[in-house]
């Protein structure tokens, strides 16, 4: 089978499966996937055609933000739910440049993503938990020992709540934020429910092994930062959000926010 990773390292995956992690690098243009990941974004791209940009999109829109909480707002200290595979510049090669005293906290729960990050990180500004973000206990037991929990934490959910139902996905974003302090923040970006956006998820879901995903309207979306103070521009197009040089316009299929649990304090 010509199934052959880039990366002749790479652990073998169950023959003929995509992997959410693996089918977004591929998308995003990265190299860390197989010919049948590419081949799967190849066929969402051809049925849903702007799959790929708003991947990318989804990417630009991470870096923008929390290169924003780290100058901007001062937060020192992220914990990224489904990290996915490395894909430079990540968060804590971006935000080392403001806060030389960052500390970022990776996690995933894909054996593919663990052989990657485990080997990727730059102690002690950044670390990788092998984990299931459902288990909200476990994770902040790592938080606990990793970051000072007096101080403000970014939480980033990039392109992942849809992996989850309602219940799960407002139970693990509620589980973390309820122990974290005045001034942390909540980014989270998220596909819409577009014509293209439903055709991309029915053909990805049916692929073997492939995760579910399922778009949020932007009513459904709001909930998540209940009580929370959302940054200018508020919920948006990911290109809308602080865009700069690097941003592409795409067509309008994810949107994304940020919020802080209290009053902005710095910024
Ligand atoms: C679409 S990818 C997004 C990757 C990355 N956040 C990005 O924006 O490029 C979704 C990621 O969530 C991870 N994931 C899905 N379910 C998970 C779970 N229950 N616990 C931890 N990670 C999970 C997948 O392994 C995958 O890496």
């Amino acid at each position: 089978m010509s199934d052959i990773a880039h990366s002749p390292d790479q652990p073998a995956a169950a023959d003929g499966e995509v992997s959410s992690a693996r089918f977004w690098n591929a998308a995003q243009g990265g190299k860390d996937n197989y010919e049948r990941d590419r081949q799967a974004v190849a066929a969402v791209e051809a049925m849903a055609p702007g799959i790929t940009a708003d991947a990318r999109s989804a990417r630009q829109f991470l870096r923008r933000t929390v290169r924003w909480a780290a100058a901007e707002a001062g937060v020192t200290q992220y914990l990224d739910l489904g990290a996915g595979l490395p894909l430079e510049p990540d968060i804590h090669q971006i935000v080392s440049h403001h806060q030389p005293d960052a500390r970022v906290l990776y996690v995933d729960n894909d054996p593919v993503v663990l052989a990657h990050q485990g080997a990727y990180q730059d102690p002690p500004l950044s670390s990788y938990i092998d984990a299931d973000m459902r288990d909200t206990d476990v994770i902040m037991s790592h938080v606990t020992e990793t970051f000072d929990l007096a101080k403000p934490v970014m939480l980033t959910f990039s392109s992942v709540l849809g992996h989850f139902s309602d219940e799960e996905a407002h139970g693990i974003v509620g589980g973390l934020l309820e122990h974290l302090a005045p001034g942390s923040c909540l980014m989270l970006s998220h596909d819409i429910p577009t014509p293209a956006i439903i055709a991309a998820c029915e053909i990805y879901s049916s692929a073997p092994g492939a995760l579910p995903y399922q778009p949020r309207t932007i009513e459904q979306l709001l909930r998540f930062f209940d009580g929370m103070d959302i940054v200018e521009p508020g919920l948006v197009p990911l290109f809308e959000w602080h865009p700069d040089d690097s941003t592409e316009i795409t067509e309008v299929m994810g949107y994304g926010a940020v919020g802080r649990k209290a009053a902005c304090t710095a910024a």
